[in-house]
């Protein structure tokens, strides 16, 4: 899994949504921590509190509710949000001394992993939710009204998404033109030092029915990009239209398929799980993205195997072959994490000797940390702090020079690009290569929505600069 990845994800999302019109609008805060899938899930929560009259505020003195979408993925995740509540709490007195309200909640894994106790060392949280059972809110939020504290991270026996209001169409215009869609959550694959499988539970893939509709929405609301989610997308699978058994490869040909949508992406993937037919998808698929983000963690295969990976470097790496085989133009990205319990130098150098091999576009990449619970906190030999701060240096020096030498083999030449917003300089525009690079271009270069020729004129530090073809 390796949804958690971007951490650039620390968003307030504001957006505004239907209020009853009679009685004034309650406000809700959302702040987003960690992977994209917690982005989806704060959109979603929003949309289902909408539906409970708030509208959704930036100004968190303003909210009526706060709510944080937590991350548990690595380090003091759980402490960060702590020290938040205690900044929260004061605000809460604040407005209590004013005679408002300030509601608390506590929502996604952080909230799952700690449950009751987080109520216990933050009395001033209100409730805390799951990531499986936030259609509830309006519920829970109800009962918490009537003086109750409610934790509520049961895994709930109904579908969530069969429970979760849809946003209004102009909510999803101002969303933008790219949009996550999970359609898969969960994962039973229990890598030693992963939590998710203990915060996420086990795999479940949403039916072709309900995705193919939220894509149709989504495409309905202008949006042009669409990036399928799942901590294992992969393990995605369902009963098709044609009551055969569907896998990713077949659910893309079938998103394709939607007037509107002309580009998909899927992240994050399990090596395991990339079968011929999502590697056909990758040879025959125009709309699908030449870029895959397919984690391998390390290139030792004594590590590996202590990480329960179950493949080996050569596997991954023959793997590659078969992707690239299908697709030529095809970018790599990864995730690595070094000083995992027992890794030695030379288990380093083989994971540095595996990139070198690859030559990945991107990739993330983390100092082990042990998570209370899982098998890999319980292995001996844990690898002091200083050895893996030194070789994340070295690693990450690696992949910079890897990801900067992509971005410069595409100056001069001719790429497709979505345009997604204003630049953040006046007379800019920002768009997407297909590779995920951001491209700054003249803002007169085309509207929001439109996919342009541009040819590369030069690169910035994580972007691409670009006139129209
Ligand atoms: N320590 C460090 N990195 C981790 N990841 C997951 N769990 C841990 C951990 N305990 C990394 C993996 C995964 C990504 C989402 O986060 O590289 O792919
Ligand atoms: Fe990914 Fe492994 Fe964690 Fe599952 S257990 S989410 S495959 S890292």
């Amino acid at each position: 899994m390796d949804l958690n990845t971007i951490e650039r994800n620390e968003t307030d999302s504001a957006s505004q949504s239907a209020a009853a019109a009679s009685a004034p609008a309650k406000k809700v805060f959302v702040k987003t921590y960690g992977c994209q899938m917690n982005v989806y899930d704060s959109q979603r929560m929003t949309d289902a509190l909408a539906a409970d009259g708030y509208t959704a505020t930036d100004v968190i003195a303003d909210a009526d509710l706060v709510l944080l979408n937590t991350c548990h993925i690595r380090e003091k995740a759980a402490e960060k949000v702590y020290s938040e509540l205690g900044r929260i709490r004061d605000m809460k007195a604040e407005r209590a001394a004013v005679g408002r309200e300030m509601l608390i909640g506590v929502a996604g894994c952080v909230a799952q992993a700690e449950g009751p106790e987080i109520i216990r060392r933050s009395p001033a949280v209100d409730l805390v939710i799951g990531p499986q059972t936030y259609h509830r809110l309006p519920d829970v939020l109800a009962r918490v009204r009537g003086g109750e504290k409610i934790v509520e991270t049961e895994y709930a026996i109904e579908d969530k998404f069969e429970h979760l209001p849809q946003p209004k169409r102009a909510e999803m215009i101002k969303r933008g033109v790219t949009a996550f869609l999970t359609v898969q959550e969960g994962c039973d694959k229990f890598c030693t030092f992963c939590v998710v499988p203990y915060t996420r539970g086990s795999e479940v893939s949403r039916p072709v029915a309900q995705i193919v509709a939220e894509a149709e929405r989504l495409a309905d609301a202008g949006v042009r990009e669409v990036t399928l989610l799942g901590q294992n997308v992969n393990a995605w699978h369902g009963k098709g239209e044609d009551s055969m058994e569907w896998g990713l490869g077949r659910l893309l040909f079938r998103l394709a398929e939607i007037p509107g949508l002309a580009r998909l992406r899927y992240t994050t993937s399990h090596p395991r799980d990339m079968n011929d037919e999502l590697i056909a998808a990758h040879r025959d698929l125009p709309a699908l993205m030449p870029y895959l983000h397919l984690p391998v963690q390390s290139g030792s295969d004594r590590i590996l195997k202590a990480m329960n990976r179950r493949h080996t470097a050569k596997d991954y790496l023959a793997l590659l072959e078969r992707i690239r085989a299908a697709r030529g133009d095809i970018a790599l990205s990864g995730d690595f994490i070094v000083g995992f319990p027992g890794e030695t130098d030379a288990d380093f150098e083989a994971t540095m000797d595996l990139v070198g091999q690859v030559n990945y576009a991107s990739a993330f990449s983390f100092k082990y940390s042990p998570r209370p619970g899982t098998p890999g906190a319980d292995m001996p030999d844990h690898v002091p702090e200083a050895v893996k701060d030194e070789r994340l240096q070295r690693l990450q020096a690696l992949l910079l020079k890897q990801q900067q030498d992509f971005g410069l083999g595409l100056v001069g030449s001719t790429i497709d690009t979505l345009i997604e917003k204003p630049g953040r300089q006046a007379g800019q525009k920002v768009g997407r290569s297909p590779w995920l690079q951001p491209v700054i271009v003249d803002e007169k270069a085309g509207e929001i929505g439109d996919i342009i020729r541009v040819r590369i004129t030069k690169t910035g530090y994580n972007s691409l600069f670009a006139e129209l073809a």
